[in-house]
């Protein structure tokens, strides 16, 4: 534990501020007597020494005034609370609630984050004070000087990286967008690792992120330890922080495929997977080898009959010289296991769900069927566009979507939300003509773009791939 009382901290520097003046006052009664020894000849007045022993004194003024100022700037440390209700209406958007009076830090092409201490901050460190995990508004924050931080405040050293999303770190797809950016920000700044993660939902702490999540960043940093902020009540600074409150924000496209190749590449490393070669990967007779998943889930949006859905799949790719299909149950498989499936993927099949946050995890340029229940184009929102999105952003081709025509239309009429509820959860059905008709179309451009490549050197991929990793 690092952690270390920001009282200590200040009682050492004065400390030794005031062993500096000691000296400082002793060399100068050293020179003065010196002096005086000299001007003795010429009988000067002896009050010269009196002059000397007058500064010291004023210099222990002085100190007092300091020790009185240094108390002023320690009480006017201001807190503020983390959500700020005025932004409730644009908390996703433009301004957010969280830290709503400190502007953020743009670069090009990057995710807009706060860093403290900072010129922006003149030299002020960040301090949080957080301990309720329901209500935002009673968590709050503040600038202080490392030196005169408020009263009972605990001094957490190195590097800290503090998160806000509107959305949940239990969930795999909005967990990756929160997280990411700080891959992002690391890569920029020597690859520097956290000393810990504080988290936050609207301003609500919070303690924990799914394994999965934990899982791909341990990848990336290392051990990674999410601040409960437990030893203690009251204020806890930080040495250094990183603030990112917009998820993605404005990365650009080009930042977020090399931040999703080093996820990629560094869960590999972590899972001992080598898959150097695999995309050329051919069977015995020279013929690439084609990799189908089919990943299914239990419950709301399962499919209604997944083994006739896997009939259908596993029969159009049995027709394909090269085609290997695999069915696999998501809650049932370890993270490595999922980081491996998908590393031996190269057409990932799924009804809309977290699991599709597995892609990432493909060779770029992988193909995504995904699959959705009644009910869900009309009144899902944009939301479910996530998957195409993610396919874009880490560079994999997204071959559309299937909906589910069967269904009872909504009773509620323009009541978007009401009947998002009743289909939220529905399962997914199913239609054989469509199904195969679409595999059969999807393995085949997998297999033609596979030929082509078989075609073209590889060298100059698997030198990407070992540049990819570094940081
Ligand atoms: C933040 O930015 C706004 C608009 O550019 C500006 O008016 C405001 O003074 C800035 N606040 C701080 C604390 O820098
Ligand atoms: C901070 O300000 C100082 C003095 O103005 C300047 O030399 C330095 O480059 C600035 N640092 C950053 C990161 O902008
Ligand atoms: C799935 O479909 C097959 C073939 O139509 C049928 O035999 C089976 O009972 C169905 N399973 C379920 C769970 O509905
Ligand atoms: C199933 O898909 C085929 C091919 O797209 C289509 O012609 C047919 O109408 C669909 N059947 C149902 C019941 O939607």
């Amino acid at each position: 534990m690092d952690m270390e009382c920001g009282l200590k901290v200040f009682t050492q520097i004065k400390k030794s501020y005031i062993s500096t003046k000691f000296i400082t006052c002793l060399s100068i009664l050293f020179l003065v007597l010196i002096i005086f020894q000299i001007q003795a000849s010429s009988l000067s007045s002896p009050s010269s020494s009196w002059v000397f022993f007058d500064r010291c004194k004023g210099n222990i003024d002085q100190s007092k005034v300091i020790d009185a100022l240094t108390a002023k700037l320690r009480n006017l440390v201001t807190f503020l609370p983390l959500k700020d209700l005025k932004f409730t209406e644009t908390a996703m958007t433009g301004n957010t609630w969280f830290m709503s009076s400190l502007n953020a830090t743009y670069e090009e092409d990057e995710a807009e984050y706060l860093y403290f201490p900072s010129n922006a901050s003149k030299g002020q460190i960040l301090c949080i004070n957080a301990h309720h995990t329901s209500d935002g508004t009673k968590n709050s924050y503040a600038l202080a000087w490392p030196e005169t931080l408020p009263e009972s405040a605990t001094l957490l050293k190195g590097l800290t990286y503090v998160s806000d999303t509107y959305y949940s770190y239990d969930n795999l797809c909005h967990g990756l967008s929160a997280l990411a950016p700080f891959v992002g920000w690391s890569m920029k700044n020597q690859c520097s690792k956290p000393a810990r993660w504080v988290l936050f939902h609207w301003g609500e702490l919070r303690t924990k992120m799914s394994s999965w999540v934990q899982r791909i960043m341990e990848a990336q940093f290392g051990d990674v330890r999410v601040e409960k902020f437990e030893g203690k009540t009251g204020p806890y600074c930080f040495e250094k922080a990183v603030v990112m409150r917009h998820d993605l924000g404005r990365m650009v496209q080009e930042k977020t495929l090399t931040v999703l190749d080093l996820l990629r590449c560094k869960a590999r490393e972590f899972c001992d997977l080598n898959p150097t070669g695999r995309g050329a990967e051919v069977n015995e007779r020279g013929v690439p080898i084609i990799r189908l998943t089919l990943l299914m889930r239990r419950g709301s949006r399962s499919f209604r009959n997944a083994s006739v859905v896997a009939d259908i799949f596993a029969k159009e790719c049995a027709e394909v010289e090269g085609c290997i299909m695999h069915v696999a149950q998501s809650e049932e498989i370890s993270f490595c296991d999922q980081v491996r499936r998908m590393t031996y993927t190269d057409i990932f099949a799924s009804p809309h769900g977290q699991q599709h946050t597995n892609m990432i995890f493909m060779d770029r340029g992988s193909s995504v069927m995904e699959f959705f229940p009644y009910g869900w184009l009309e009144h899902a929102g944009i939301g479910q566009y996530v998957y195409h999105w993610m396919a874009e952003q880490s560079g994999m081709k997204h071959k559309g979507a299937w909906r589910d025509p069967v269904g009872k239309k909504c009773p509620y009429p323009k009541q978007d939300l009401e009947c998002f509820f009743i289909y939220k959860d529905g399962k997914v059905g199913h239609n054989e003509t469509y199904f195969a008709e679409w595999a059969r179309k999807v393995i085949n451009q997998v297999r033609v773009s596979k030929l082509e490549q078989a075609s073209e050197s590889i060298v100059s991929k698997q030198q990407v791939r070992s540049s990819v990793c570094e940081c």
